[in-house]
C-alpha cells in the first residue's frame, strides 16, 4: 500500500470516529461546563542520538523485579545498569532487543530488560544501553499495604493528555493502571514513538500497567496488514509469563500487589474472551488461585465498559460480560475499570444487570484526553444502577488504605486544574460476611 493511500486511510478512521460522536450534552448528573478540546501535540520530531534511550517505561515483574523497556534509533546494548545511589550502578541485566515493521515504517531497537530482586518502596537508578548521557529513576511499590493506584484510559496524546498526566505527577502514587487505548497512533506508527517520548518521564518512574484497547488492533484488512496487535505488542510487552497463573498473552494477565494484598486482573476486549477461548480458561484458573483470606482487594480492567449509560459504544461489552460477568461475581471482585467510552461514569455495585451488594462497582474511566473528544450524550433517564456520569477529562485514584477500606477518586481536568469531582470508600467484599462464599 503506497503512503498515500495509508494517509487516505488514516484521515478517514479519524474523521469516521470524529463524526460519530454526538454533538451536544445531555448530562443529567453534573453541571460543569469543560473548556474545548484540545489539540494533538506535536513531538514527532526529536534529536536524540542514536544511542540514546528514549521511550523509557517500566512495568512490574513478580514481586520484586521490574521490567525496563526502551528504545534506540540505533543498535545498543539491552543492558540496564542500576543501584541505590545516584551514578552508582552496582548492578546489570541485559535483556533481548526486537524490531518491527509496519508497511514503509521500520521501528527503532526495542529493548527490554528485568532486573532485580529489588526492595520494596525503595528508589533505584537506572540507565539503559550504558548512556552516561541519561539517568532515570524509579520507586518500587511496597510490599504491603497502604497502596496507591492511579486509574486512567483512553490517554492519547494532546493537550488535555498533557494536562492529565501533570495532574497525575502532582501527587504521589505507587502504580499505575490503564484500560487501554494509549497512543492513538491508528496505523501511523510515529505517533507510538511520540507517545513513548509524552509518557517517559511519569512511565519511567512508576510501574505502568497497560491492557489493550481497540486503538492497539491496527490491524486493516485482513490482507493489507492481517497480524493485529503488533506495535502494542512490540512496545509495551507486561508480565503475562510470570506470577502464580501465567496467560501466555500480552493481550491478559494478571499480578499482585502489596504482598498479595491486591489482586489486579487484566482482561482483553480484543481476543477471545467467550467460554472455552484461553483467556476464558486462563480467567477461571487465575480466580481459583486467589486466596481471599490474604487478598484483600481483587480489581479488574476491561477496555469496552460492561456497564455504560453513554450513547457512545452502547452494549459493545455486552458479549464479553455475558461469557466472565459470572466469574468475577462468584470471585467477589471489588472493582471493574473500564475505558473506551470517554467520559467518566460510576455504577453502584450491580451484576446481572442490577445493583447487587456482593457484585463489582463498575468505573468507566476512559477519559484520560484523546484526541477523538468527549462523549457527551447519555441515555435518558439515567438508570438507578449509575451514580454519577459526567463528560470530562480526567483520572481516577485507588488508593487501598487497609485490608477492609479502598478509597476511591476522581479528578476531573477543570481547566488546568485537577479537581476531586467524585468520591466514595469501598469495602472489601472479602470481608463482608454477607458475601461470604462459604
Ligand atoms: C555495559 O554495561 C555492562 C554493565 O556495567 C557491562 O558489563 C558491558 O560490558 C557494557 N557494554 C558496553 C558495550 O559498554
Ligand atoms: C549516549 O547519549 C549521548 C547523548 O545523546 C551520545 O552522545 C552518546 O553517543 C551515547 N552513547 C554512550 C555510550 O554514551
Ligand atoms: C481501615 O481504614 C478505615 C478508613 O480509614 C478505617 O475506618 C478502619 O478503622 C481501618 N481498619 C483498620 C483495621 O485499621
Ligand atoms: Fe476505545
Amino acid at each position: 500500500m503506497s503512503n498515500v493511500a495509508l494517509a487516505l486511510l488514516v484521515v478517514a478512521a479519524a474523521a469516521g470516529v470524529a463524526l460519530s460522536l454526538p454533538p451536544a450534552s445531555l448530562a443529567v448528573t453534573s453541571t460543569y461546563v469543560r473548556p474545548k478540546p484540545r489539540a494533538t501535540l506535536s513531538l514527532l520530531v526529536h534529536d536524540a542520538d542514536g544511542q540514546t534511550p528514549q521511550q523509557v517505561h517500566i512495568s512490574a515483574v513478580g514481586s520484586d523485579k521490574m521490567r525496563v523497556s526502551w528504545i534506540t534509533d540505533d543498535d545498543a546494548p539491552a543492558t540496564v545498569e542500576y543501584g541505590r545511589t545516584s551514578g552508582q550502578y552496582p548492578f546489570s541485566a541485559t535483556g533481548n532487543t526486537i524490531t518491527y515493521s509496519y508497511f514503509l515504517y521500520h521501528s527503532g531497537k526495542i529493548h527490554d530488560a528485568v532486573i532485580g530482586p529489588l526492595e520494596p518502596s525503595t528508589t533505584y537508578y537506572y540507565r539503559c544501553s550504558n548512556n552516561t548521557s541519561r539517568e532515570f529513576s524509579f520507586r518500587t511499590p511496597p510490599a504491603s499495604l497502604p497502596v496507591k493506584f492511579v486509574v486512567v484510559g483512553d490517554l492519547g496524546q494532546t493537550g488535555w493528555t498533557k494536562s492529565t498526566l501533570q495532574h497525575i505527577a502532582a501527587a504521589d502514587y505507587d502504580m499505575l493502571l490503564l484500560p487501554g487505548d494509549l497512543s492513538y497512533a491508528d496505523f501511523y506508527q510515529p505517533r507510538w514513538d511520540s507517545y513513548g517520548r509524552l509518557v517517559e518521564p511519569l512511565a519511567s518512574a512508576r510501574p505502568w500497567m497497560v491492557t489493550e484497547g481497540n486503538h492497539e488492533v491496527e490491524k486493516i484488512v485482513p490482507l493489507l496488514h492481517p497480524q493485529p496487535f503488533k506495535a502494542y505488542n512490540a512496545r509495551w510487552r507486561m508480565p503475562y509469563d510470570a506470577g502464580a497463573s501465567p496467560s501466555g498473552s500480552n493481550l491478559y494477565y494478571s499480578f499482585d500487589v502489596a504482598g498479595g494484598a491486591v489482586h489486579v486482573i487484566m482482561l482483553g476486549s480484543y481476543t477471545g474472551y467467550a467460554v472455552g477461548t484461553a483467556q476464558h480458561r486462563w480467567l477461571q484458573r487465575d480466580l481459583a488461585a486467589i486466596d481471599r483470606g490474604k487478598t484483600a482487594f481483587v480489581v479488574a480492567l476491561v477496555h469496552a465498559p460492561w456497564y455504560n449509560s453513554n450513547r457512545a459504544h452502547q452494549r459493545e461489552g455486552d458479549a464479553m460480560r455475558a461469557a466472565m460477568e459470572a466469574l468475577l461475581y462468584g470471585a467477589r471482585v471489588d472493582a471493574v475499570f473500564a475505558g473506551h467510552v470517554h467520559a467518566y461514569e460510576r455504577f453502584s455495585r450491580v451484576y446481572g444487570g442490577r445493583e447487587d451488594p456482593c457484585g463489582p462497582l463498575h468505573v468507566t474511566i476512559g477519559d484520560g484526553g484523546n484526541r477523538e473528544g468527549l462523549a457527551e450524550r447519555y441515555t435518558d433517564p439515567q438508570p438507578a444502577t449509575s451514580a454519577f456520569r459526567e463528560a470530562s477529562f480526567g483520572h481516577g485514584r485507588l488508593e487501598v488504605v487497609n485490608a477492609t477500606h479502598a478509597r476511591w477518586t476522581w479528578r476531573r481536568n477543570d481547566d488546568d486544574e485537577a479537581v476531586v469531582a467524585d468520591q466514595l470508600w469501598i469495602t472489601s467484599l472479602a470481608s463482608n460476611p454477607a458475601c461470604s462464599n462459604e
